[in-house]
Parts: structure tokens; sequence; C-alpha cells
């Protein structure tokens, strides 16, 4: 687990850097008026990747009801984060947010681990970045782990950038019903319904790490609203 305690110093200063273009993108002059406030509009650059996830997603899992309910809601809350991203990996989180539960469907489950499942099938369909980030994302390596599949999961590396860490913001703080909840009585909630087994034992070793991409992209959506709200 080492390498997760990394500190993500290059991609901090371009995190840093975006915070200041933005900043100096809100105080410019623009063509309409004087300088103001401007707002980058993520829809306008998703593009036929993300409208293949989501229509693969409701395919797939549409059927399955509440976790349809929490995968639409772990959307909205993508769309909403993804203003701390570059256009290019705002597309590619909002993809991976249709896409991080597919494993659940029943058409796909081999192993019954639902990160790996969803990666290997999305690894099948040429969707190589989406299958690494699924594979990895809310801690799946703990709960791999866990259950003797961590060689499994190792065959998708790892991806340490931003929009890795904003996949697993946005589905930790939306709860079964597609609804935000506070993450830690989320994970708590897990830990409690799962007693000893696999995922509330990984849950409970992934708390810290988890909590703590939590607050940090808390603390860049903080950021940002200061420029604009
Ligand atoms: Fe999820």
């Amino acid at each position: 687990m080492s390498d997760r305690a990394k500190p993500w110093c290059a991609e901090e200063r371009r995190t840093l850097a975006r915070v200041a273009e933005l900043k100096a993108a809100a105080n410019s002059p623009t063509p309409d008026g004087p300088p103001g406030k401007r707002r980058q509009s993520v829809s306008l650059v998703e593009t036929g990747r993300a409208a293949w996830a989501e229509q693969t997603a409701q395919r797939l899992l549409e059927p399955l009801g509440r976790r349809w309910q929490h995968v639409q809601g772990v959307v909205d809350q993508a769309r909403r984060v993804a203003r701390i991203l570059d256009a290019d990996q705002a597309e590619v989180l909002t993809a991976a947010a249709w896409l991080h539960d597919v494993g659940y469907a029943p058409a796909l489950a081999r192993t019954g681990f639902h990160p790996l499942d969803g990666a290997r099938w999305l690894r099948e369909q040429g969707h190589e970045r989406l299958a690494c980030l699924v594979a990895h994302h809310s801690g799946a390596g703990y709960e791999a782990e866990e259950r003797g599949l961590h060689g499994e999961l190792a065959e998708f590396p790892e991806e340490h950038l931003l929009v890795a860490r904003a996949l697993t913001y946005s589905d930790l703080t939306v709860g079964p019903d597609g609804r935000r909840v506070d993450p830690q009585a989320r994970l708590e909630d897990v830990i409690e319904r799962y007693g000893a087994a696999a995922p509330a034992r990984a849950i409970r070793r992934a708390m810290p790490e988890l909590l703590s991409i939590v607050r940090e992209v808390e603390a860049i959506l903080d950021n940002i609203s200061a420029v604009y709200e």
C-alpha cells in the first residue's frame, strides 16, 4: 500500500495552477462587459465516451433498481466535482462515474467482486483507462486483499491522478438510494452491515485514506467556490 501514500506533488502543482487559472479567468475582462465571474460548463465537453458510458450503464444497471439510483446520484455528484478538472479529465470522470458499479450487473459477474468484474469487462470493450479507474475506485484494493484477489486486481495499474480521487469522492458522498450522504457515516454503515466480512474489514483499514481523499477534494472545491460564489 506504500504507493498509495505517495504525495502527488506534480499533480498538486497542476491543481494549484488550475485554481490560479480559474481565478485569473474569473477576474479577466469579458467581451460582453467588465471583469466578472464565469463558470465553466462541463456538459459542453462531454463527448462520445461519456454518452456510451451512460447508455451502457443504463442498459446493464437500470434493472437493478436502487443500484441504478445510486449510480445516477454518483454521476450528478461527479458532474459537480468535475469543475476541479481540465475538460478532458472531466469527461473521463463522468464516464467512470456511470460505469463504476457496472460489475454488479449479473451478466458481467464472474468473481463476485464488482470492481474486478467491471474492470475486466471494460477492458474487453477496449476502455482501458475506465477499466483501471473502476478497478481501484473507493479503496477497492483493500477489499481485494481481504478477498485474496489482490493479484487479479493488479492486472489493472492504479491511477494516482486527481480524477481517480474525484471518482472515489463522488461514490463515497452518495448513498445507496442516490442521495448525498456524509461519507464517514456511509463507511461506518458498511462496517455495521458487514460485521466481520471482507467489505467491513477492508473499510476499517481503508477509512483513513478514503476520508483523506474526501477532505482533499472538498478543499479544492471550496477553493474554487471561493472564486465563483
Ligand atoms: Fe458506487
